[in-house]
């Protein structure tokens, strides 16, 4: 055998092109990771304006547009427990899709409360405010909850009267192509369009595919046949998010006040 041809020199040979691309990919992975968060910001943003109502229909917005939409809407901090808005906490320096995983940042939510199987929740979320001079035209909240899959993330917007739901939005998931994310479908979602929230007794009214048993105020929208756990998921996070542990207190501060 030359030396050319040695077991040492091929095992030599061998690690040094495995070392070589194992810091090729690692050192790639650090490279694309602002690149891949400033595009998860962007379509985090795109969401919010689309909920807001500030992309006419069919509209494709490039990421200049959807920075200038967004600017049109006030970003304010909600403190949940308190149901009001919490001015000390900055909403452009607070991270909520941070916060979310933290533990320091999270509370427990009690099992009975849990509709969702979040298991805990911020304190502080945003919410990005539509004005109309000094009164507010409509709310954009986050939701956000485990899919069949992985956790789905969107915004739903309420109207002034903090009761009726003018659109939802979703940005992020990991459901089926094909399957579970018919949820997307335009058609679908439009479907939400004037829906009560809430009942006169501020009950969480809402529902997705109700039944006999369990039957909307307002009338249910449609559930999607063959992805019942991907639809009945949403139900339950916008369910919470809505309800007495969510949103639901800060709408009603909100509902008295503007009344
Ligand atoms: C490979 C595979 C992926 C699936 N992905 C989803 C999904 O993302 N979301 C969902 O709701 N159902 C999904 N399903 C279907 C569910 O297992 C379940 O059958 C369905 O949600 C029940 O809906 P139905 O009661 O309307 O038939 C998937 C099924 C298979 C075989």
């Amino acid at each position: 055998m030359s030396e050319r041809e040695s077991v040492a020199r091929t095992l030599g040979v061998a690690t040094g092109v495995a070392v070589f691309c194992s810091l090729f990919v690692s050192s790639a992975v650090l490279w694309l990771r602002p690149i891949q968060l400033a595009y998860a910001s962007i379509e985090r943003n795109r969401a919010i304006v689309e909920a807001a109502g500030l992309v006419e229909p069919g509209v494709e917005l490039d990421e200049r547009e959807i920075v200038d939409r967004f600017l049109d809407l006030e970003a304010r901090i909600v403190d949940l427990d308190a149901g009001a808005f919490s001015d000390p906490v900055s909403p452009t320096t607070y991270d909520f899709r941070a916060a979310i995983d933290d533990p320091d940042q999270t509370r427990s939510i009690p099992d009975e409360l849990d509709i969702a199987n979040l298991g805990r929740r911020p304190v502080y979320l945003p919410v990005y405010l539509l004005r109309d001079g000094a009164g507010i035209e409509l709310i954009v909240l986050p939701i956000y909850g485990p899919g069949m899959w992985a956790m789905i993330h969107g915004f739903i917007s309420v109207r002034a009267d903090f009761t009726t739901i003018e659109a939802v939005t979703f940005y992020e998931h990991g459901e089926t192509p094909g399957i579970g994310d018919r949820f997307l479908d335009p058609a679908w979602l439009a479907q939400w369009q004037g829906r009560r929230a809430y009942d006169d007794t501020r009950r969480v009214v809402f529902r997705i595919g109700a039944d006999e048993a369990t039957p909307a105020a307002n009338g249910a929208i449609d559930a999607i046949t063959g992805a019942t756990v991907t639809t009945s998921a949403i139900e339950d996070l916008v369910r919470y998010w809505l309800g007495d542990d969510g949103f639901g207190p800060f709408l009603a501060t909100q509902r008295g006040a503007a009344q």
